[in-house]
Protein backbone atom coordinates (compact mmCIF):
# COMPACT_ATOMS: atom_id res chain seq x y z
CA UNK A 1 0.00 0.00 0.00
CA UNK A 2 1.74 3.40 -1.06
CA UNK A 3 1.17 6.44 1.41
CA UNK A 4 0.60 8.68 -1.09
CA UNK A 5 -2.39 6.62 -2.67
CA UNK A 6 -4.07 6.26 0.55
CA UNK A 7 -3.22 9.86 1.41
CA UNK A 8 -4.98 10.81 -1.78
CA UNK A 9 -8.13 8.61 -1.27
CA UNK A 10 -8.75 10.45 2.32
CA UNK A 11 -8.21 13.45 0.58
CA UNK A 12 -10.92 12.73 -1.97
CA UNK A 13 -13.29 11.10 0.88
CA UNK A 14 -13.26 13.56 3.58
CA UNK A 15 -12.30 16.76 1.71
CA UNK A 16 -9.61 17.52 4.89
CA UNK A 17 -6.50 18.52 2.53
CA UNK A 18 -3.56 18.77 5.13
CA UNK A 19 -2.03 21.62 5.64
CA UNK A 20 1.52 22.15 6.73
CA UNK A 21 0.87 22.73 10.02
CA UNK A 22 -1.38 19.49 10.23
CA UNK A 23 -4.67 21.27 10.84
CA UNK A 24 -7.94 19.64 8.67
CA UNK A 25 -11.56 20.33 8.34
CA UNK A 26 -12.18 18.33 11.76
CA UNK A 27 -9.26 19.50 13.57
CA UNK A 28 -6.96 22.22 14.93
CA UNK A 29 -3.02 22.31 13.94
CA UNK A 30 -1.18 19.51 14.72
CA UNK A 31 1.15 20.11 17.90
CA UNK A 32 1.86 17.45 19.60
CA UNK A 33 4.12 14.25 18.66
CA UNK A 34 1.01 11.69 18.67
CA UNK A 35 -1.16 14.12 16.87
CA UNK A 36 0.04 12.86 13.75
CA UNK A 37 -0.74 9.21 14.47
CA UNK A 38 -4.02 10.29 15.85
CA UNK A 39 -5.31 11.92 13.07
CA UNK A 40 -4.25 9.51 10.39
CA UNK A 41 -5.55 6.62 12.19
CA UNK A 42 -8.86 8.74 12.08
CA UNK A 43 -8.39 9.68 8.45
CA UNK A 44 -7.53 5.89 7.71
CA UNK A 45 -10.97 4.53 9.53
CA UNK A 46 -12.98 7.91 8.13
CA UNK A 47 -12.43 6.93 4.59
CA UNK A 48 -12.97 3.42 4.85
CA UNK A 49 -16.51 3.58 6.75
CA UNK A 50 -17.06 6.42 3.50
CA UNK A 51 -15.95 4.14 0.73
CA UNK A 52 -18.12 0.88 1.93
CA UNK A 53 -21.29 3.38 3.05
CA UNK A 54 -21.59 4.73 -0.77
CA UNK A 55 -20.43 1.33 -2.26
CA UNK A 56 -22.97 -0.79 -0.14
CA UNK A 57 -25.76 2.57 -0.98
CA UNK A 58 -25.30 2.52 -4.87
CA UNK A 59 -25.29 -1.31 -5.09
CA UNK A 60 -28.45 -1.62 -2.91
CA UNK A 61 -30.40 1.56 -5.21
CA UNK A 62 -28.92 -0.05 -8.47
CA UNK A 63 -29.89 -3.79 -7.53
CA UNK A 64 -33.44 -2.19 -6.03
CA UNK A 65 -34.25 -0.82 -9.54
CA UNK A 66 -32.82 -3.55 -11.98
CA UNK A 67 -34.34 -6.36 -9.66
CA UNK A 68 -37.80 -4.71 -9.07
CA UNK A 69 -41.02 -6.71 -9.20
CA UNK A 70 -42.24 -6.84 -12.67
CA UNK A 71 -46.07 -8.63 -14.15
CA UNK A 72 -45.69 -11.61 -14.94
CA UNK A 73 -42.17 -12.60 -13.51
CA UNK A 74 -41.99 -14.66 -10.79
CA UNK A 75 -38.91 -14.93 -8.30
CA UNK A 76 -35.89 -16.38 -9.37
CA UNK A 77 -33.81 -19.24 -7.44
CA UNK A 78 -31.34 -17.70 -6.03
CA UNK A 79 -27.74 -19.40 -5.82
CA UNK A 80 -27.18 -20.58 -2.16
CA UNK A 81 -23.22 -20.38 -2.45
CA UNK A 82 -20.26 -18.08 -3.92
CA UNK A 83 -16.85 -19.38 -2.76
CA UNK A 84 -14.76 -16.79 -4.45
CA UNK A 85 -17.20 -13.45 -3.13
CA UNK A 86 -17.16 -14.94 0.42
CA UNK A 87 -13.33 -15.30 0.53
CA UNK A 88 -12.59 -11.45 -0.83
CA UNK A 89 -15.85 -10.04 1.65
CA UNK A 90 -14.36 -11.78 4.69
CA UNK A 91 -10.72 -11.26 4.00
CA UNK A 92 -10.62 -8.04 2.96
CA UNK A 93 -12.42 -6.54 5.97
CA UNK A 94 -10.29 -9.08 8.11
CA UNK A 95 -7.03 -7.27 6.82
CA UNK A 96 -8.70 -4.03 7.58
CA UNK A 97 -9.76 -4.47 11.06
CA UNK A 98 -6.50 -5.79 11.51
CA UNK A 99 -4.67 -2.69 10.15
CA UNK A 100 -6.98 -0.71 12.64
CA UNK A 101 -6.07 -2.89 15.28
CA UNK A 102 -1.91 -2.69 15.28
CA UNK A 103 -1.86 1.11 14.63
CA UNK A 104 -4.59 2.06 16.97
CA UNK A 105 -3.24 -0.53 19.67
CA UNK A 106 0.42 0.74 19.56
CA UNK A 107 -0.83 3.96 19.23
CA UNK A 108 -2.95 3.80 22.87
CA UNK A 109 0.71 1.81 23.92
CA UNK A 110 2.50 5.22 23.13
CA UNK A 111 0.09 7.55 24.22
CA UNK A 112 -0.60 5.56 28.07
CA UNK A 113 2.86 5.48 28.56
CA UNK A 114 4.77 8.61 29.56
CA UNK A 115 8.42 8.81 29.09
CA UNK A 116 10.10 8.39 32.65
CA UNK A 117 11.51 11.76 32.90
CA UNK A 118 8.64 13.80 32.14
CA UNK A 119 7.53 17.07 33.68
CA UNK A 120 4.53 16.31 36.17
CA UNK A 121 1.79 18.94 36.69
CA UNK A 122 -0.94 18.05 39.12
CA UNK A 123 -4.65 18.67 37.40
CA UNK A 124 -7.61 19.45 39.34
CA UNK A 125 -11.48 19.46 37.90
CA UNK A 126 -14.12 21.01 40.01
CA UNK A 127 -17.60 22.30 38.70
CA UNK A 128 -16.92 24.81 36.89
CA UNK A 129 -12.47 25.21 36.56
CA UNK A 130 -9.16 23.64 35.92
CA UNK A 131 -6.73 24.12 38.25
CA UNK A 132 -3.13 23.36 37.34
CA UNK A 133 -0.27 22.81 39.71
CA UNK A 134 3.47 22.83 39.25
CA UNK A 135 6.05 20.93 41.23
CA UNK A 136 6.82 24.09 43.24
CA UNK A 137 3.05 24.43 44.50
CA UNK A 138 2.07 27.08 42.58
CA UNK A 139 -1.48 27.03 41.41
CA UNK A 140 -2.95 28.34 37.96
CA UNK A 141 -6.00 28.33 35.90
CA UNK A 142 -3.94 27.61 32.50
CA UNK A 143 -1.59 25.17 31.66
CA UNK A 144 1.91 26.21 30.80
CA UNK A 145 4.33 23.94 29.51
CA UNK A 146 7.98 23.99 28.07
CA UNK A 147 7.96 22.93 24.15
CA UNK A 148 10.12 19.78 23.28
CA UNK A 149 9.39 18.20 26.94
CA UNK A 150 7.49 15.77 28.25
CA UNK A 151 4.65 16.53 30.36
CA UNK A 152 2.70 14.01 32.58
CA UNK A 153 -0.69 15.44 34.19
CA UNK A 154 -1.82 13.65 36.90
CA UNK A 155 -5.67 14.34 37.28
CA UNK A 156 -7.99 13.91 40.02
CA UNK A 157 -11.71 15.04 40.35
CA UNK A 158 -13.37 17.37 43.26
CA UNK A 159 -16.83 16.52 42.87
CA UNK A 160 -18.21 14.79 39.15
CA UNK A 161 -16.18 13.36 36.37
CA UNK A 162 -14.69 15.98 34.36
CA UNK A 163 -12.80 15.29 30.88
CA UNK A 164 -9.33 17.07 30.24
CA UNK A 165 -9.42 17.65 26.39
CA UNK A 166 -6.52 19.40 24.33
CA UNK A 167 -7.86 19.44 20.44
CA UNK A 168 -4.66 20.53 19.29
CA UNK A 169 -2.39 17.96 21.17
CA UNK A 170 -5.02 14.93 20.09
CA UNK A 171 -4.85 14.57 24.31
CA UNK A 172 -8.08 13.72 26.13
CA UNK A 173 -8.65 12.02 29.41
CA UNK A 174 -11.40 11.49 32.30
CA UNK A 175 -11.16 13.15 35.15
CA UNK A 176 -12.41 11.20 38.13
CA UNK A 177 -13.30 11.83 41.52
CA UNK A 178 -12.06 9.52 43.79
CA UNK A 179 -8.94 8.38 41.91
CA UNK A 180 -6.13 9.41 39.66
CA UNK A 181 -5.93 9.54 36.11
CA UNK A 182 -3.12 10.10 33.87
CA UNK A 183 -2.59 11.81 30.32
CA UNK A 184 0.77 12.97 29.24
CA UNK A 185 2.11 14.69 25.57
CA UNK A 186 5.27 16.74 24.42
CA UNK A 187 3.76 19.89 23.05
CA UNK A 188 6.26 20.45 19.89
CA UNK A 189 5.26 24.66 19.18
CA UNK A 190 5.22 27.27 21.40
CA UNK A 191 1.75 28.94 21.36
CA UNK A 192 -1.69 29.36 23.10
CA UNK A 193 -4.28 26.23 22.86
CA UNK A 194 -7.12 25.48 23.78
CA UNK A 195 -8.48 23.18 26.47
CA UNK A 196 -11.91 21.95 27.15
CA UNK A 197 -14.25 19.86 29.60
CA UNK A 198 -15.35 17.24 27.33
CA UNK A 199 -17.45 15.69 30.16
CA UNK A 200 -21.40 16.66 30.65
CA UNK A 201 -20.67 18.18 34.12
CA UNK A 202 -23.62 20.63 34.72
CA UNK A 203 -24.82 23.79 34.58
CA UNK A 204 -21.67 25.30 33.67
CA UNK A 205 -19.98 22.58 32.13
CA UNK A 206 -19.41 24.87 28.71
CA UNK A 207 -17.53 27.25 30.51
CA UNK A 208 -15.10 25.26 32.39
CA UNK A 209 -12.54 26.24 29.60
CA UNK A 210 -8.90 26.98 30.07
CA UNK A 211 -5.62 27.70 27.73
CA UNK A 212 -2.34 25.52 27.59
CA UNK A 213 0.19 28.09 26.61
CA UNK A 214 3.34 26.40 25.02
CA UNK A 215 6.63 28.36 26.39
CA UNK A 216 9.50 28.11 24.21
CA UNK A 217 12.98 26.74 25.16
CA UNK A 218 14.27 28.85 28.57
CA UNK A 219 11.33 30.33 29.21
CA UNK A 220 8.95 28.27 31.05
CA UNK A 221 11.55 28.08 33.98
CA UNK A 222 11.26 32.18 33.89
CA UNK A 223 7.91 32.32 33.96
CA UNK A 224 7.35 29.72 36.99
CA UNK A 225 9.45 31.91 39.10
CA UNK A 226 7.35 35.19 38.21
CA UNK A 227 4.30 33.81 38.41
CA UNK A 228 5.04 31.70 41.40
CA UNK A 229 6.29 35.17 43.41
CA UNK A 230 2.64 37.15 43.04
CA UNK A 231 2.09 37.70 46.56
CA UNK A 232 5.50 39.18 47.43
CA UNK A 233 5.86 41.41 44.34
CA UNK A 234 1.89 42.53 43.99
CA UNK A 235 -0.19 44.89 45.80
CA UNK A 236 -2.79 42.74 47.83
CA UNK A 237 -5.74 44.06 45.81
CA UNK A 238 -3.80 42.82 42.70
CA UNK A 239 -3.06 40.09 43.95
CA UNK A 240 -6.31 39.08 45.34
CA UNK A 241 -7.51 39.76 41.73
CA UNK A 242 -4.78 37.16 40.42
CA UNK A 243 -6.67 34.40 42.68
CA UNK A 244 -9.74 35.41 41.97
CA UNK A 245 -9.31 35.23 38.24
CA UNK A 246 -6.86 31.77 38.69
CA UNK A 247 -8.47 29.73 41.34
CA UNK A 248 -12.25 29.79 39.26
CA UNK A 249 -14.33 32.14 41.84
CA UNK A 250 -14.77 34.16 38.53
CA UNK A 251 -16.44 31.08 37.09
CA UNK A 252 -19.48 31.99 39.54
CA UNK A 253 -19.46 35.06 41.01
CA UNK A 254 -19.03 38.14 38.67
CA UNK A 255 -17.79 41.39 40.15
CA UNK A 256 -20.20 43.35 37.79
CA UNK A 257 -23.46 42.79 39.49
CA UNK A 258 -24.90 40.95 37.42
CA UNK A 259 -25.52 36.87 39.09
CA UNK A 260 -23.95 33.79 37.94
CA UNK A 261 -23.92 30.42 39.80
CA UNK A 262 -23.36 32.25 42.50
CA UNK A 263 -23.99 35.90 43.78
CA UNK A 264 -22.00 38.68 42.33
CA UNK A 265 -19.14 40.35 44.81
CA UNK A 266 -19.91 43.95 43.57
CA UNK A 267 -20.13 45.81 46.81
CA UNK A 268 -20.05 42.54 48.81
CA UNK A 269 -18.10 44.39 51.54
CA UNK A 270 -20.43 46.02 53.97
CA UNK A 271 -23.47 44.94 52.43
CA UNK A 272 -26.63 42.95 54.23
CA UNK A 273 -26.62 39.28 53.14
CA UNK A 274 -29.99 37.19 53.56
CA UNK A 275 -29.73 33.67 53.75
CA UNK A 276 -31.65 30.85 52.36
CA UNK A 277 -32.28 30.14 56.27
CA UNK A 278 -33.80 33.89 56.96
CA UNK A 279 -30.82 34.91 58.99
CA UNK A 280 -29.35 37.95 57.58
CA UNK A 281 -25.42 39.30 58.67
CA UNK A 282 -23.13 42.27 57.38
CA UNK A 283 -20.01 40.66 55.11
CA UNK A 284 -17.09 41.27 56.58
CA UNK A 285 -13.41 39.62 56.97
CA UNK A 286 -14.79 37.06 59.07
CA UNK A 287 -18.21 36.23 56.63
CA UNK A 288 -16.26 36.06 53.89
CA UNK A 289 -13.52 33.99 55.13
CA UNK A 290 -15.79 31.30 56.40
CA UNK A 291 -17.62 31.31 52.74
CA UNK A 292 -14.25 30.24 51.02
CA UNK A 293 -13.69 27.55 54.02
CA UNK A 294 -17.35 26.77 54.60
CA UNK A 295 -19.42 27.47 51.53
CA UNK A 296 -22.20 25.43 52.71
CA UNK A 297 -22.83 26.98 56.59
CA UNK A 298 -24.67 30.27 55.26
CA UNK A 299 -25.70 30.01 51.65
CA UNK A 300 -26.88 33.10 50.83
CA UNK A 301 -30.86 33.48 49.78
CA UNK A 302 -31.94 32.43 45.77
CA UNK A 303 -28.74 30.62 45.22
CA UNK A 304 -27.81 26.75 45.61
CA UNK A 305 -25.49 25.33 47.66
CA UNK A 306 -22.84 24.49 45.22
CA UNK A 307 -20.05 25.87 45.94
CA UNK A 308 -16.77 23.48 46.45
CA UNK A 309 -14.93 24.31 49.83
CA UNK A 310 -11.53 26.16 49.16
CA UNK A 311 -10.09 24.56 52.60
CA UNK A 312 -6.32 23.42 52.61
CA UNK A 313 -6.22 25.06 48.77
CA UNK A 314 -6.07 28.64 49.91
CA UNK A 315 -3.21 30.09 52.33
CA UNK A 316 -4.35 32.35 54.92
CA UNK A 317 -1.96 35.09 53.10
CA UNK A 318 -4.18 34.13 50.41
CA UNK A 319 -6.94 34.48 51.72
CA UNK A 320 -6.64 38.04 53.11
CA UNK A 321 -5.33 39.64 49.45
CA UNK A 322 -9.02 37.98 47.96
CA UNK A 323 -10.45 39.72 51.14
CA UNK A 324 -8.14 43.09 50.19
CA UNK A 325 -9.70 42.50 46.91
CA UNK A 326 -13.08 42.03 47.96
CA UNK A 327 -13.08 45.58 49.75
CA UNK A 328 -11.87 46.85 46.45
CA UNK A 329 -15.32 45.85 44.79
CA UNK A 330 -17.20 48.96 46.29
CA UNK A 331 -18.72 49.76 42.56
CA UNK A 332 -17.31 53.11 42.67
CA UNK A 333 -13.42 52.86 42.22
CA UNK A 334 -13.54 49.12 40.63
CA UNK A 335 -13.75 49.72 36.88
CA UNK A 336 -14.63 46.29 36.33
CU1 LIG B 1 -16.30 19.67 33.68
CU2 LIG B 1 -17.79 19.44 31.84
Amino acid sequence: MTSTGLQLLITALTGSLPDDDGSSFWMPPQVSTVAQGVDWLFNFILAISVFFFLLIVVVMVIFVIKYRHREGQGAEESSSHNMALEVIWTGIPVVLVMMIFVFGFKGFLDMATPPSNAYEILVEGQKWNWSFTYPNGYIDSDLHVPVDRPIRLVMGSQDVIHSLYIPAFRVKMDVVPGRYSKAWFEATKPGEYDLFCAEYCGTSHSDMIAHVIVHPVGEFETWLEKASNFLETMTPVDAGRKLFQVRGCQQCHSVDGSAKTGPSLLGIFGRQQNFADGSTTTVDENYIRQSVLEPQARVVAGFEPVMPTYQGRLSDPEIMAIIEYFKSLDGASSEE
